[in-house]
């Protein structure tokens, strides 16, 4: 192991992080798990553990990985925390750059380590230093008392003065992921993931991992419908309940990528950060670039143990408000479209709010030239013709019927037919001499050029501000392309840039206007990343809003992400995207299994609709604090029937919502278990009255009662006796 070449610097002793000098091995510690890594004989940090706990020995006793110097020819990866391109590596390198002479990769000294630089949390930030050009790299790792997340992150710097030589000038970096975690070897391994489209989000996938690599992206500037940079690998036994899962999800909205690599002998390892294939960027001298966070997990206890995590650790560390009930939202856009007036509005918050909504938004259509998806983005200024007095009369009613006032905005977004466009065609992204791809009739702004964030960040400001908005919803409906930002010296930075940027403006919005909530929206679940859930209250989860498919896609939705940010609507039937007709207990039943909320025509609900939904969301409102910050448990039978399990924390209550579409052979669903509850308590039905023992609930199972037929659903309360 190479002597560092400073001194550690002075740290405050930390049990969950520790640095053995003597070694080289660095030990993470959460409540349920170990992590070790040492420096090899290259100077890279190698991976060497990731696992259930283990004492301290035992990790010392683990041997290195190979050195990539001894293995050319050897079938296994090379298990680096980030890998570079020097040595015999030839694998996906975690980390590209290229230098000013043309020289390819970098070649680390370890430079030493510390304990606790980066807190809040336990912290080790790992130094490493090119042995011949001015590049610097830090790894950090933060680990929390409360979850066995561990948070990777990495930051580049060139470390050249302004008066560098030629040798040492700038230096372009191809790529620079998070982190890269490695697994165990195992006969087999299994990667589940989240797939899908518009409409059908978070289709979760289970595929054997070939001995290949295999590459989960989006290049479209964006998160993306198409897949979310989320992943979960075990050797293929693992179950809802049981087994070893590990886990990881990025903390990024724009482009990123996450290639898994299994070996020949049964290694897997995986390395993810921002960016696609082809786009970098280039480091000036003084320089530094900041990856962000690539977080990974691991449970001993099955998928349901590994999302019960990721919830625990998104409520408590990502969420702004996770102690706030998210409000039953009214959300206008399948009642009135483009089509919105002050009157019917008016009629739809006092509708809203007699159903019992606590937070009326105005959806798409309010502002500009904007009578249909082609003219007016960009104009934010409320349409005179719909709004003659401006947006207050309609806030100051939906505030006189006890709601809150929400707005539906776009703010990253222009159509050519603007005002805003007409004055500032430079704002948006493009390359002058390629012809613009329209996109939902819309072009995106470059918020990375520094005039165009501060003119969204004062329009949104001032429209907050003047009408009192309490609640945004921030919409994104197309993704990049033609990615040309003209005069910038390095313009592939856009695809970071315009990221960062949105941060900087909702993170700037919500300290300005502390009450200020943010729905996070992408024409659905376009934009659902650890990244925007920091600084958002609540996902729009899709489209899709038929209940059928919504069981599908708010199931992998909760995979990573907590029910307080998946927000769900009940809508009119039939559904105005599948055209199915379900009942509205039904609707109500999948949409109370999230941040509910309604969205619906309720002008054409009939007075019984209407005191029926009021009943729906009255009963949501005594679950909601289940719901929303309870234990999950999804739970299945071999009836066609699904549903999901909310467990209060301290065992007192339970909320169980069950789901079957469609009735087989006539077949009366079997009961359903119920792993999240206790032997040695007893438990009672509070509709039915029928106590149970813990022991028969998670054995036996929970009799439904489930009516018959299609569609059949119910929410069924159990406290604790
Ligand atoms: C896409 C969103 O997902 C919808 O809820 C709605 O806000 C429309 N955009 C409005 O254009």
């Amino acid at each position: 192991m190479p002597e560092p070449t400073s001194p550690p610097a002075p740290h405050a002793p930390s049990q969950s992080v520790s640095f053995d000098i003597s070694t080289g091995t660095g030990v993470l510690r959460t409540p349920g798990s170990a992590y070790a890594l040492r420096i090899g004989a290259d100077g890279s940090p190698r991976h060497v553990y990731w696992g259930a706990p283990l004492s301290d020995a035992e990790i010392a006793a683990l041997p290195s990985a190979k050195s990539p110097a001894d293995s050319s020819f050897e079938a296994d990866a090379v298990a680096d925390e980030l890998a570079v391109e020097t040595g015999a590596r030839f694998g996906p390198a975690g980390l590209r750059v290229r230098f000013a002479d043309g020289t390819r990769g970098a070649q680390w000294r370890f430079e030493g380590f510390d304990l606790d630089p980066d807190g809040p949390g336990d912290t080790l930030r790992v130094r490493l230093v090119d042995r011949v050009y001015p590049l610097a790299a830090d790894l950090h790792y933060r680990v929390w008392p409360d979850t066995d997340v561990i948070e990777r992150w990495v930051t580049l710097r060139h470390t050249g003065g302004p008066g560098a030589d030629a040798g040492t000038g700038s230096i372009v970096v191809e790529r620079c992921d998070s982190a890269a975690w490695t697994l165990p070897a195992r006969p087999d391994y299994r990667l589940s993931h989240l797939v899908g489209g518009w409409s059908s989000e978070f289709q979760l996938r289970r595929d054997r991992v070939p001995v290949a690599e295999t590459t989960l992206t989006s290049r479209r500037g964006a998160t993306s419908h198409h897949a979310n940079p989320w992943l979960a690998l075990d050797d293929g036994t693992a179950t809802e309940t049981a087994g070893q899962v590990w886990s990881a999800a990025l903390a990024w909205s724009g482009s990123w990528r996450i290639t898994v690599e299994r070996d020949p002998v049964g290694r897997l390892s995986f390395t993810g950060g921002a960016g696609h294939e082809g786009v970098g960027v280039t480091l000036q001298p003084g320089e530094t670039w900041q990856t962000p966070v690539f977080a990974g997990l691991y449970s001993g206890a099955g998928f349901g143990g590994a999302s019960r995590a990721w919830h625990a650790y998104v409520r408590a560390h990502v969420l702004p408000h996770p102690e706030e009930d998210r409000p039953v939202v009214y959300n206008s856009w399948e009642a009135t479209g483009f089509d919105v007036t002050e009157a019917d509005q008016k009629k739809l918050a006092g509708l809203a709010a007699r159903a019992g909504a606590e937070l009326f938004v105005l959806d798409d259509g309010w502002f500009g030239a904007r009578r249909d998806d082609t003219a007016g983005l960009g104009d934010w200024a409320p349409f005179r013709g719909a709004f003659p007095n401006g947006l207050r009369p309609l806030a100051a009613e939906v505030r006189r019927l006890g709601m809150r006032f929400g707005l539906w905005v776009e703010p990253e977004m222009v159509n050519v037919d603007s005002d805003l466009y007409r004055a500032h065609p430079d704002w948006v992204i493009h390359s002058p001499t390629r012809e613009p791809t329209e996109l939902r009739n819309q072009l995106m702004l470059n918020l990375g050029r520094p005039d165009t964030a501060a003119w969204v960040l004062r329009t949104l400001d001032a429209l907050v501000r003047e009408n009192s908005v309490d609640f945004l919803k921030w919409d994104m409906n197309r993704v990049v392309t033609e990615a040309g930002w003209p005069g910038h010296p390095d313009p592939d930075r856009l695809w970071t840039e315009h990221v960062r940027s949105v941060y900087r403006i909702m993170d700037r919005l919500r300290a300005d206007h502390p009450a200020l909530r943010i729905e996070g929206c992408a024409g659905g679940g376009g934009r659902v990343d650890l990244g925007i859930m920091a600084r958002t209250d609540q996902c729009w989860t899709s489209d899709n809003t038929d209940p059928v498919d919504r069981i599908g896609i708010q199931a992998g939705f909760g995979q990573v992400y907590p029910a307080a940010a998946m927000a769900a609507w009940a809508t009119d039937s039939p559904n105005g995207s599948t055209f199915r007709e379900t009942p509205l207990r039904f609707r109500f039943h999948v949409a109370m299994a999230g941040a509910l909320g309604l969205g619906g025509d309720l002008a054409e609900w009939s007075e019984e609709e209407l005191d029926q939904a009021a009943a729906f969301v009255a009963e949501y409102k005594e679950i909601r604090p289940l719901v929303q910050r309870g234990i999950a448990w999804r739970l299945r039978s071999a009836d066609g029937v699904s549903g999901v399990h909310y467990a209060a924390p301290d065992d007192s209550e339970h909320v169980v919502l069950v789901w079957r579409p469609t009735m087989a052979f006539g077949h009366e669903p079997a009961p359903v278990v119920l792993p999240g509850l206790r032997a040695g308590s007893r438990y009672v039905d509070l509709f039915w009255g029928a106590e149970y023992s813990g022991e028969s609930l998670t054995t036996r199972g929970l009799p439904l009662g489930l009516p018959a037929g299609d569609y059949a659903s119910r929410v069924i309360r159990l406290r604790r006796v």
